[in-house]
């Protein structure tokens, strides 16, 4: 019996070290569900979410303007570093102004770890003040049609 258990443990073990960096859509509703989003907005953020990081948690994106580097975002909800995070100022407010002027209160690389909590609720009070237009992925995938089968989370 202690063996065969240990032997699940390891085989279990085993297989989360071969996982890439995703998370699962029903990991991501659950986080999103703590932060208090309602149902109705589930499959705009399940759209987001798959167009800007298509659920990889340690993706970093640089985006080029020419030959310069223009802007670079991280983790699951693509935040730009130059604004949403590691501001000394940053704030767990949600006052729209200081979110606008300060960022979150988090440290960049903490939208790269595999605890997405704190992405979230970073996330959740960016689309509060702003809106889903703020993610490109969302505006040009998701305005106007979130019917696809992939955001479906009824199984969440
Ligand atoms: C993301 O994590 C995976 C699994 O740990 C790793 O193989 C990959 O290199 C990481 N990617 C980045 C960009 O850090
Ligand atoms: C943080 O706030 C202090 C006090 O208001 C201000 O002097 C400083 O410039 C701010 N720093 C940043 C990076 O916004
Ligand atoms: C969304 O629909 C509006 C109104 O029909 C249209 O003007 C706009 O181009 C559409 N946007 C996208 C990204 O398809």
């Amino acid at each position: 019996m202690d063996a065969f258990r240990i032997a699940a443990l390891l085989t279990i073990a085993f297989i989360d070290c071969s996982l890439s960096a995703t998370k699962s859509k029903c990991d991501v509703v659950t986080a999103l569900r703590a932060e208090g989003v309602p149902d109705k907005d589930m499959r705009d953020w399940l759209c987001l979410v798959q167009h800007e990081s298509n659920y990889e948690y340690n993706v970093t994106k640089v985006k080029m303007v020419g030959s310069a580097i223009g802007s670079t975002t991280l983790g699951i909800f693509q935040f730009n570093n130059a604004y949403w995070c590691g501001n000394a100022n940053g704030t767990s407010s949600p006052t729209c102004w200081k979110l606008r002027t300060f960022g979150c209160a988090d440290a960049c690389n903490t939208f790269l770890d595999s605890d997405i909590s704190n992405d979230a609720n970073c996330a959740v009070r960016v689309q509060h003040c702003d809106g889903f237009h703020t993610w490109v992925g969302w505006a040009q995938n998701c305005v106007n049609d979130t019917t696809a089968p992939s955001y479906d989370y009824s199984g969440c």
